[in-house]
């Protein structure tokens, strides 16, 4: 079994990213700059944001985090993602989910220009993606396929089991492991909560990503011998034994599955930091884009 190391392969495309930065810079040219919003105070979603900060200083990006108190109007958030729009100076920004109650998402969403749209989640990229057109690929299927071209794991013709049919996840990544290219061309089943026997369908996977959010769902006796295992999720459970009194587990039960698996990604340090490390890239690409 070989460990798809997150940490090890998202730090080097940090420095390929950094290297490409250090670049611009001695060309005299505009260094890409990120910025992230952020409506009221849930834990989790402060927690990424700070980490996507952290990520642009350590490739040299510029930053800008935008803290907005949990009773933020929509009105009042979609100034601000108007503002973004027009300020010449970032180059892409995101706008962390979920929002409070009280606003829709969807509304912002698409009020966000495309071109800035490093998240990719407004129609436009998403469409575009679906098409094989230019666009920004969400952060975690891009994360995923870049794992699988790092690993030179092969996946044509496999059939790939995804589970959990999200619009930032599993969707989009069931889209681009079916379409052509030297690490896709796979033979996709999307299941969801609605999908009967699901045991029975993951069995057959050659490749399956989970992307869930529920705790140990995929057991080994689910999976296939020689499988490829993603796990994409990402569920704090409590813990009295760790500092900050919780810790982060997959999807997967991952102990029992690690040894019939040929390749899996841990949690943590597994699709988590490759996430981040594809949003520093969709930023350098907007800042690339806008250049012409
Ligand atoms: N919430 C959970 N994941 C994400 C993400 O990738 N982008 C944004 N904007 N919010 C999220």
């Amino acid at each position: 079994m070989v460990l798809l190391d997150g940490r090890k392969t998202s730090q080097e495309l940090k420095q390929e990213i950094a290297a490409e930065v250090a670049v611009l810079r001695e060309q005299g040219k505009k260094v890409p700059h990120l910025a992230a919003v952020i409506v009221g105070n849930d834990g989790a979603s402060l927690t990424y944001v700070s980490s996507k900060v952290k990520a642009c200083e350590q490739v040299g990006f510029q930053s800008t985090l935008v803290k907005l108190p949990e009773e933020t109007t929509q009105e009042a958030l979609l100034e601000k993602v108007y503002e973004l729009n027009q300020n010449h100076d970032i180059d892409g920004y995101i706008v962390q989910l979920p929002l409070p109650k009280h606003i829709d998402e969807e509304k912002v969403l698409l009020a966000i220009d495309p071109k800035k749209d490093v998240d990719g989640f407004h129609p436009a990229n998403f469409g575009r993606m679906a098409l094989e057109l230019e666009s920004f690929i969400p952060a975690t299927p891009f994360g995923i396929m870049q794992l699988l071209e790092r690993y030179d794991i092969d996946t044509q013709g496999k059939h790939a089991v995804v589970i959990g049919r999200s619009h930032i996840v599993g969707r989009p990544i069931s889209i681009l492991l079916s379409q052509k290219g030297e690490y896709a061309n796979a033979t996709v089943t999307l299941a969801h909560s609605r999908t009967k026997n699901i045991k029975a369908l993951v069995l057959q996977a050659d490749i399956v990503v989970s992307a869930l959010g529920i705790p140990n769902f995929v057991t080994s006796d689910m999976i296939k011998p020689g499988a490829v295992i993603i796990d994409v999720g990402i569920t704090r459970v409590q813990d009295a034994s760790t500092p900050k009194g919780y810790r982060i587990v997959g999807d997967v039960d991952f102990d029992n599955v690690a040894p019939k698996a040929s390749y899996i990604t841990p949690v943590p340090g597994g699709v988590g930091p490759m996430t981040i490390a594809m949003l520093l890239k969709n930023t350098l690409l907007a800042r690339k884009r806008s250049e012409g």
